[in-house]
């Protein structure tokens, strides 16, 4: 099969569509045909030499991917399954979705809902999958309708879902970029406020400043996540789950004793099976109401995902990226 490959040799980097053999990693694997796959941020991490989170030297791409069972050990899972494939080591260690077939341990497959087909299913893809198990973070925190919700990183693919997603359940998502220029696209997917990066917060001379946000979710960290912090309203929460601004964390205790603010850790890669259930469910119940084309930057083939991988460093794409393996 033709395969979007990425390959490391001697600190050189090379990634192109060549032909490889589909091959399982435990015996019990399962076999998916590939319908879409969607590209990431981390697929950008796991195409870069070095690399922090590719843990192969040659291997497919593709932290993503959906499509139908072909051949199961489990009976339960019958060839023609609509399945999502996410999480662990796909696309990191073992061989990812940017191919017509992969083979995934059971632990990575995901029985779609009825409500949501396979090209549904990548526009969603780990992105949409993490924006809605935020979402779940803070109602679990105590997250009241009508809320206002800021969410950081807005145009991103997390960050445009959770946008979505929030609106849609009733809350007030307040979203902050980089990219003025995306103010109406993000108002369109049900921002009730677009603000620019910089307006997070105030009064930077005092600890704290004022309490702006019923809760937040922060696709940013590093100094921005120190912001949103020190701008939560009392007894609210923050759902962290991303790096754009690196890992560090410099902040203070404050928020956390005198406005008893939650940080939330939200991980879609390791997520325990009952979570990831409960979040295609909750995805499955929104998707008939998710205008899901607006969603899209473009769909591409595998020729066509290097070009993407470039444009998402760049920080260029508005929504996701899908790869069509039909
Ligand atoms: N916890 C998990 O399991 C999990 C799962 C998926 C993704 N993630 C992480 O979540 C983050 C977002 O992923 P994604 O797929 O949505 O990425 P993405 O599509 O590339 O979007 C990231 C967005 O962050 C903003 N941004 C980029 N660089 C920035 C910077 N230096 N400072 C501040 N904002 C910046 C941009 O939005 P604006 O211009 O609108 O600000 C950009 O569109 C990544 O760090 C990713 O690794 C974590």
């Amino acid at each position: 099969m033709r395969a979007f490959v990425v390959s490391e040799t001697n600190g050189h980097l090379s990634c192109d569509v060549r032909e490889v053999e589909p091959l399982p990693v435990d015996d019990d694997d399962v076999l998916v045909k590939v319908e879409y796959s969607g590209v990431n941020f981390k697929d950008v991490m796991v195409a870069s030499a070095p690399s922090r989170v590719r843990r192969r030297a040659t291997l497919v791409g593709g932290v993503d991917a959906a499509g139908v069972v072909a051949r199961s050990p489990d009976s339960d899972l019958s060839p023609g399954t609509a399945v999502a494939v996410h999480g662990g080591n796909l696309g990191v260690e073992r061989d990812g979705g940017f191919a017509p077939f992969v083979f995934a341990s059971r632990r990575q497959l995901s029985v779609l809902p009825p409500t949501v087909s396979t090209r549904e299913a990548m526009i969603i893809g780990t992105a949409g999958f993490t924006a809605m198990a935020s979402v779940l973070a803070l109602e679990d925190e105590g997250l009241q309708p009508g809320a206002q919700v800021l969410v950081t990183g807005a145009t991103g693919g997390v960050g445009s879902h959770a946008v979505t997603y929030l609106a849609l359940r009733g809350y007030a998502p307040v979203a902050s970029t980089g990219w003025p220029e995306a103010t109406s696209w993000l108002l369109d997917r049900g921002a009730v406020r677009v603000v620019g990066r910089s307006e997070l917060s105030d009064r930077p001379d005092r600890t704290l400043g004022s309490e702006l946000w019923n809760g937040a979710i922060d696709c940013v960290g590093g100094e921005t996540l120190h912001q949103v912090l020190r701008s939560l309203r009392y007894g609210s929460a923050v759902a962290a789950c991303g790096v754009m601004a690196g890992g560090d964390l410099s902040t203070t205790i404050y928020p956390f004793i005198t406005r008893a603010v939650t940080l939330v850790g939200v991980d879609a890669v390791e997520a325990s099976d009952a979570t990831r259930q409960r979040v295609w469910r909750a995805l499955g119940e929104l998707a008939p109401r998710v205008d899901f084309a607006s969603l899209i930057d473009r769909v591409i083939t595998l020729e066509g995902v290097a070009g993407a991988l470039e444009d998402v460093r760049a920080g260029t794409t508005r929504g996701r990226v899908l790869v069509q393996l039909d």
